[in-house]
């Protein structure tokens, strides 16, 4: 099977790479295959002919998405769109991958695919999921991943911070413990995606988090304890850190259409980080 990365060079796109090694995939990014450009992305989708498109071009900060954004919906809504209707002009299975931020955030239990998703309260979660509703709209074989709190090799993640900031120079960090989500790795997406290519009649909306659920408080104690570093923290609020783009205070993803498409779940998110570990930071002798 031959698939077309868009972010190939991205954090996700990376792992995706090296972890599909059975299957020809094409790596593509900016400059050569800018999503924004419409007819540009169709000729490489296009002279590719891929048998399918995993979508991972995306503008990522959350919080320059709240000042910048015209680029936002350019690129993860009408970059998505020109990307849907390359793949459906060409006959092309499409998986996108989506965020928990295209929730509000507002439920006290976890988000199924059939609970209503508006976009919540940030820039980069409405740009989400107006692409998401356009890969809807223009390709209607399609499968978009939902995944959150994403962590997987070189980074740039949460891991890779609270590592870097546990360098002994703070005798104590604060994290904050009134929002909660499931921490996944860039593997395990990539697992559950081979699965599904391997799937080709399964269309849809698809939650891919790690199972079981944790606040970024005890996401970095958990981070600190597998890593064998001694670095105390403490939990606080999310009043305590104001940022530009408010954060949903529950990110929690219930994997219903994995259960009911017959998929195994994902692992455990504290298996999946000790795993990462191990693989990222060898020299800690994990
Ligand atoms: N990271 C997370 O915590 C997280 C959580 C939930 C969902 N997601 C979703 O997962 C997907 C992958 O995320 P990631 O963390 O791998 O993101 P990433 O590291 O920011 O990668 C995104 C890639 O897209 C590229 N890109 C930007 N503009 C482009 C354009 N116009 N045309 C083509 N490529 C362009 C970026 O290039 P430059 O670096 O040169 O800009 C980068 O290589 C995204 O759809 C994201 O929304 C991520």
């Amino acid at each position: 099977m031959k698939i077309l990365l868009t972010g190939g060079r991205g954090m996700l796109g990376r792992t995706l790479r090296a972890e599909l090694s059975e299957f020809e995939v094409i790596p593509t990014d900016l400059p050569e295959a800018d999503i924004t450009d419409e007819h540009g992305i169709n000729e490489v989708i296009r002279d590719c002919a891929p048998d399918a498109v995993i979508h991972c071009a995306a503008m990522t900060a959350v919080d320059k998405c709240e000042t910048e954004r015209d680029l936002a919906y350019s690129l993860n809504a009408l970059g998505s769109a020109n990307v849907a209707s390359a793949c459906c002009r060409n006959g092309i299975r499409l998986i996108a991958i989506s965020t928990d931020y295209v929730f509000d955030g507002a439920s006290d239990r976890p988000y199924t695919e059939f609970d209503h998703a508006g976009g919540g309260h940030t820039v980069y979660g409405r740009s989400k999921f107006a692409g998401e509703e356009m890969i809807r709209h223009h390709c209607p074989n399609h499968v978009i991943a939902r995944i959150s709190w994403l962590y997987g090799a070189g980074g740039p993640s949460f891991v890779h911070t609270m590592l870097k900031l546990a360098d002994g120079t703070r005798p104590e960090l604060k994290v904050v413990s009134d929002q909660i989500g499931n921490p996944t790795s860039t593997l395990a997406v990539a697992r559950k995606l081979r699965e599904i290519l391997n799937r080709p009649e399964l269309t849809g909306t698809f939650h891919m988090t790690c199972e079981g659920e944790a606040s970024w408080y005890d996401f970095a104690q958990e981070i600190f304890l597998l890593a064998g570093v001694s670095q105390k923290v403490l939990p606080c609020s999310t009043a305590d850190f104001p940022r530009p783009a408010p954060r949903p205070a529950n990110s929690r993803l219930e994997k219903m259409m994995l259960r009911l498409s017959g998929l195994a779940p994902m692992p455990d998110w504290r298996q999946a980080l000790a795993e990462f570990l191990a693989k990222e930071f060898p020299e800690k002798g994990l």
